[in-house]
Formats: C-alpha cells, sequence, structure tokens
C-alpha cells in the first residue's frame, strides 16, 4: 500500500482527494497547519471512508517540523502539495504573506524530498497561470501570461521552481494539475467547501446567500463580450477533480509519467457564464436566488474554459458530474453544515 503525504489535506481540495485516496487503498498521512480549514473534516473523512488518515498539524514553512515529520512517516512514495494560500484580493493587500507561504512551504519540501529520497510530487496549481488565453478552450500549451495577482504569481512561479528542481534532480518527478473552478462538496454532504469570512468565490457566495446567511448575490458585470454579457469559466465539479489528483498519484508511483515534470488542465470543457450558473444553480435546488447585476470585479477574466482532451487520453480521466449534480451538492453541504451546528 503506498503511503502518500497530502499537505493541506484538512481543507477543501484536500479533504475529498483524502477520501478518494482512502477508497483506492493508499495509506494517507495529512499536514496541515489549519489556518484555512477545520480538523471537523477529519470527523467527515471518516465517517465517509471509515477510515482517520494520520494527522501533523504543522507548518510546512518550518523545515525542522517537516522532516521530523519525514522521520516519523518514512516510506512515503509520494507528496500531494496542496497547502497554499488562496485568496486572490488578500494577496494584493499582502503580497509577502503569499510568497513567503506559498513558496517558502514548497522549497522545503522539494529540498527534503531530495533529502530523503520521495520521488514524486503532484502539485496543485491554476488556470490563472492562463491569464485571458487567445483561443478557447485553452490547451496546456497555451503560453502563460503575466499573472494578475502575487497570488496567481506564486503558482506560475511554483512551476518555474519545480521545472528547474525536477530538471536538476535525477529522481524527482512531478505533475502539475492546473484547476479550473472547483465547486460543489462530496455527495455523503459531510465534507466540503467552508469559506472563511465573507466568500470570494461564485458558488459559496450563492449557497450563502440561499441559506440566509448573506443577503444578495451581486453578479459583477453583464457587459463582458459573452453570450449574455457575464463571465465564464469551467466549473469542475470537487469529487472529479479529487479523483483526477488518484489518477495522477498513481502514474507517478508506477512510473508511467512520460516526461519527468508534465502538467494537465483539469476542468469539464465546458464554459458557463455566471447567469447560467445562477440559474442552475435554480433548478438544481428549487430555491431562488436574491441577486443583482452590478459593476464588473478588477481584474477578472473574461472568459475561459479547459480543453480536456490532453487530460482525457493521457491520464484515462475525464469529469463525470453534471452541473446540477454539482451545484445539488454544494447546496446539500450548506444545509448539512447549518442543521448539524457545524465544524469546531
Ligand atoms: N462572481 C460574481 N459574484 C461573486 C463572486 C464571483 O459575479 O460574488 C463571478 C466572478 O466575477 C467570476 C465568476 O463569478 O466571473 C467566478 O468567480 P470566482 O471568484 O468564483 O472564481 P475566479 O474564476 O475568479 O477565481 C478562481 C479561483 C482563483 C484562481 C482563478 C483562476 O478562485 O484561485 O480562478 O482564474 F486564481
Amino acid at each position: 500500500m503506498s503511503k502518500i503525504l497530502v499537505t493541506g489535506g484538512t481543507g477543501y481540495i484536500g479533504s475529498h482527494t483524502v477520501v478518494e485516496l482512502i477508497n483506492e487503498g493508499f495509506e494517507v498521512v495529512i499536514a496541515d497547519n489549519l489556518s484555512n480549514s477545520k480538523s471537523g473534516s477529519l470527523d467527515g473523512i471518516e465517517k465517509i471512508t471509515g477510515v482517520r488518515p494520520a494527522f501533523e498539524q504543522i507548518d510546512l514553512c518550518d523545515k525542522s517540523k517537516t522532516e521530523a515529520l519525514l522521520k516519523k512517516y518514512p516510506d512515503i512514495e509520494a507528496i500531494i502539495h496542496f497547502a497554499a494560500y488562496k485568496a486572490v484580493g488578500e494577496s494584493v493587500s499582502q503580497p509577502l504573506k503569499y510568497y513567503h507561504n506559498n513558496l517558502g512551504s514548497l522549497i522545503n519540501l522539494l529540498e527534503l524530498m531530495q533529502q530523503y529520497s520521495i520521488p514524486n510530487m503532484v502539485f496543485s496549481s491554476s488556470c490563472t497561470v492562463y491569464g485571458q488565453p487567445e483561443k478557447l478552450p485553452v490547451t496546456e500549451d497555451a503560453p502563460v501570461q503575466p499573472a494578475t495577482s502575487p497570488y496567481g504569481n506564486t503558482k506560475q512561479i511554483s512551476e518555474g521552481i519545480i521545472r528547474d528542481t525536477v530538471a536538476a534532480s535525477a529522481n524527482i518527478n512531478c505533475i502539475a494539475l492546473r484547476y479550473f473552478n472547483p465547486v460543489g462538496a462530496h455527495p455523503s454532504a459531510l465534507i466540503g467547501e467552508l469559506p472563511v469570512g465573507v466568500p470570494n468565490n461564485l458558488v459559496p457566495f450563492i449557497t450563502q446567500t440561499a441559506i440566509g446567511i448573506r443577503e444578495q448575490l451581486s453578479v459583477f458585470g453583464n457587459d463582458y463580450n459573452t453570450p449574455d454579457g457575464s463571465c465564464i469559466r469551467d466549473y469542475i465539479h470537487v469529487v472529479d477533480l479529487a479523483k483526477a489528483h488518484v489518477v495522477a498519484v498513481r502514474r507517478l508511483v508506477e512510473n508511467r509519467n512520460r516526461a519527468k515534470f508534465e502538467m494537465f488542465n483539469l476542468g469539464t470543457g465546458r464554459g458557463v457564464s455566471v447567469l447560467e450558473l445562477v440559474h442552475a444553480f435554480e433548478k438544481a435546488t428549487g430555491v431562488k436566488l436574491n441577486y443583482k447585476i452590478v459593476g464588473r470585479r478588477s481584474g477578472d477574466t473574461e472568459q475561459v474554459w479547459a480543453d480536456t482532451a490532453y487530460a482525457n487520453k493521457e491520464l484515462g480521466w475525464k469529469a463525470q458530474s453534471t452541473l446540477e449534480e454539482t451545484l445539488k451538492s454544494a447546496w446539500d453541504w450548506e444545509v448539512y453544515y447549518k442543521e448539524s451546528g457545524g465544524w469546531k
């Protein structure tokens, strides 16, 4: 049974990936400093899978503690590195917090991978590296555009750090997964997204509005050059995304990667506008949403969705869920979280 270290494993995408890893027979060790997640997700993971993964509350910027963790759990075959700050707006006001945490933790892990002969990493990257692509859907070989936020820049720099390290290290391989817009929750509703404070992202804002935590959703702009004037994204169910991590880790562990550093788009291949999504939510849940159109949000990309052909072919993976299923799962999680009294 392969042992996998999942950094950020109590977080949104991390916890869903841990569930899929356990379901597929992997042994999981989670490292998370709980700065943007709660240990309640461990209870959810245990209820879903019947297994409580090993959990270490550590900050990966602390190299000696990270080293101690690797000594405590020898024989780790791969690291899935989710742990990072991810709020675009906050990264603009506090750039050094983002550079320090997102780059410092990655460098520590790569150094320790060399030192302790850990050969494989799956890295959480983002479609933000493409900016506003000239051609849609966007393929993996589209040019990387100048980052529009320090957060986005940390993802670009991280890919560069990994590329150079992999090139210089005979025994390190990496797959970077470029996520489009992960949404939804596990169908059990026992784990899901837990935004701290007012959500920045569309779907948690919608579910919080629908349940009465927020009064009204603001739709940022209806004057874009798109069919209905609102921005277009590629919304992928978090469970589909999580399953792609299992496929990627298996590819590395079984030495089936073609290059030492590979990257794949993780999306559905379908572009959906903000207004389409709002109406799909209403249809999927039967809940009417209070929303109004307001001005554009600065820094927003007009439209982006994934060309998934390469990931579909090379990984043998494809997103399965419909948009309605995805949005219903986000709503079920919001309702469950409220009714169960929430996580400590
Ligand atoms: N939106 C609204 N109202 C809201 C929130 C969002 O209309 O209250 C709109 C945005 O303007 C955008 C769409 O919904 O058009 C999606 O916005 P999100 O904030 O949910 O997602 P983004 O696509 O802006 O950002 C996501 C990730 C980032 C990543 C980026 C890459 O959250 O981490 O994709 O493009 F950098």
